[in-house]
């Protein structure tokens, strides 16, 4: 059975990853420091280390005490804005953080990593859809640490054979099918679980950052993905690993097709059957018009097939779990 280890397995896209892992036989032991994750979200299967990745004498325990082949890499600091106000933050969890990791998966020769990266790394672009080798111009503090983290990865690759798969996710939104786990930021920044706010009365109105972008209706458009998609590809991405022949790579997982902010909130109205009061606000800053993947590398390379990511599935499941648990965990 292969033993993974998954960093900030408690967070959102982490935890269903665990659960999606688990459910295909795989032996998890997540590390996990609660910070922003939720101890209820812990598959109870899972083997739980509480502790932070910029522990290295924790993580050097962890690859001791478990026969572990393949790290599975959430555990960072995700807020665009944060960032901008507090890079040094951004550098620290997100780049030493795994520096980290790296030197305890080199230390122990752990030779396979699966990394949580970002369209963030793509900054805006002009031409849709986005494919992996378009320019890489972070517009983020957040961006830039991916971005750097992967460059890390190639050098990694280099000096201690360690090979990766970097998963560049677009807009992850959606929960599990169950209801059972689901998105819960504090504070909460992203669009769908704030608009599924005001479908549960816990907020007034939505407010919409900007309706004179270069779109059809005047609002962003984003590429959103099924958060079960994005786990099923890191799954994938341990199989493709598995494979002597394949080669270190990064993918692109969106769908692409992009949905307006319009359209969002139209289609929680039409699910939900409650009404959503929208209120016009300039933009927000470093939002790009439109960011929507070519997801065909993934589909050819990880044999990867967004199934569960139309726009309906996705706010049915999120609106599943915000309504059965309005306050989060
Ligand atoms: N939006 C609103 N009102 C809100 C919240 C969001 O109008 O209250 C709009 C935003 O302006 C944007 C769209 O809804 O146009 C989506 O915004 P999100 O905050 O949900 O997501 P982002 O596209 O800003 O962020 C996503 C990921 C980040 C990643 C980024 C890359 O969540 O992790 O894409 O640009 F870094």
């Amino acid at each position: 059975m292969e033993e993974i280890l998954i960093t900030g397995g408690a967070g959102y896209i982490g935890s269903h990853t665990t659960y999606r892992a688990i459910e295909s036989g795989m032996k998890v032991i997540v590390v996990d420091n609660l910070i922003t994750g939720h101890k209820e979200a812990l598959h109870p299967y899972v083997k739980f280390y509480e502790g932070d990745i910029k522990d290295s004498s924790l993580l050097n325990r962890i690859f001791s005490e478990n026969k572990i082949s393949h790290v599975i890499h959430f555990a960072a600091s995700s807020l665009v804005g944060e960032s901008n106000n507090n890079p040094l933050k951004y550098y620290s969890d997100n780049l030493y953080g795994t520096q980290i990791l790296l030197e305890c998966m080199a230390k122990n020769k752990i030779k396979n990593i699966v990394f949580s990266s970002s369209a963030a790394i793509y900054g805006e672009q002009l031409i849709m859809p986005i494919k992996e080798e378009a320019a890489q111009v972070p517009s983020s503090p957040y961006g830039e640490t991916k971005l750097a983290v992967e460059k890390l990865l190639y050098w990694c690759e280099k000096a201690y054979g360690i090979k990766y798969v970097t998963l560049r996710y677009f807009n992850a939104a959606g929960a599990l099918e169950n209801g059972l786990i689901g998105e819960d930021h504090e504070p909460e920044s992203h669009l769908i679980p704030l608009v599924l706010n005001v479908a549960n009365d816990n907020k007034e109105y939505i407010s919409v950052f900007g309706n004179d972008y270069d779109t059809h209706d005047g609002t962003c458009i984003r590429d959103y993905i099924h958060v079960q998609d994005l786990a099923e590809a890191h799954i994938k991405s341990i199989f493709y690993l598995n494979e002597l022949t394949n080669k270190s790579d990064a993918f692109n997982l969106g769908t692409n097709k992009g949905y307006s902010v319009l359209e969002v909130i139209n289609a929680v109205q039409k699910i939900t059957g409650r009404s959503i009061p929208v209120k016009y606000l300039s933009r927000r800053d470093g939002d790009p018009a439109k960011l929507v993947a070519s997801s065909e590398k993934a589909k050819q390379y990880l044999n990867w097939i967004p199934k569960n990511s139309g726009l309906e599935r996705i706010i049915k499941d999120a609106w599943s779990w915000h309504f059965k648990n309005p306050k989060g965990y």
